[in-house]
């Protein structure tokens, strides 16, 4: 269930964060916050830098202007940490894609933000497991 807050930021301050949401390309403010909170919620497994495997799922149209090539180009750019891709034509405009991840946690977390804030994607999730190679 989404909830909504409101949030209070210094004029200049905001204007930073506007030009850091195009910059990445989010659609809207509410898509960058949850991004960056996720990203501080992982940042402690990142100071560890854990190997870990894990699985980033996309869903978007395919009808939106070369985002199945930048899909594509992201994986080829990061081939050494992917395991296995499944593309599902969900629908005649959507497509699910669930990539299988293996790597240091800071890349395969990368990757995954690079691929969730390309413009067209309705939905991404990267979920990450421990491969317990370091678990004492
Ligand atoms: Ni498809």
């Amino acid at each position: 269930m989404l909830k909504r807050f409101s949030i209070s930021l210094d004029e200049d301050l905001l204007e930073d964060f506007d030009l850091f949401i195009r910059q990445r390309r989010y659609e809207n403010r509410s898509e960058a916050i949850r991004d960056l909170i996720r990203k501080s919620f992982v940042k402690d497994e990142w100071a560890a830098d854990k190997d870990v495997m894990g699985v980033i799922s996309l869903v978007y149209d395919h009808h939106q202007h070369q985002l199945q090539e930048k899909v594509t180009e992201q994986q080829h750019d990061h081939h050494h940490l992917i395991v296995s891709t499944t593309h599902v034509h969900m629908d005649h405009d959507n497509c699910l894609e669930v990539i299988i991840v293996r790597g240091k946690a800071r890349d395969v977390q990368e990757l995954a933000d690079q691929l969730i804030s390309l413009r067209g994607v309705r939905d991404g999730k990267l979920a990450m497991s421990s491969t317990g190679k370091h678990l004492h």
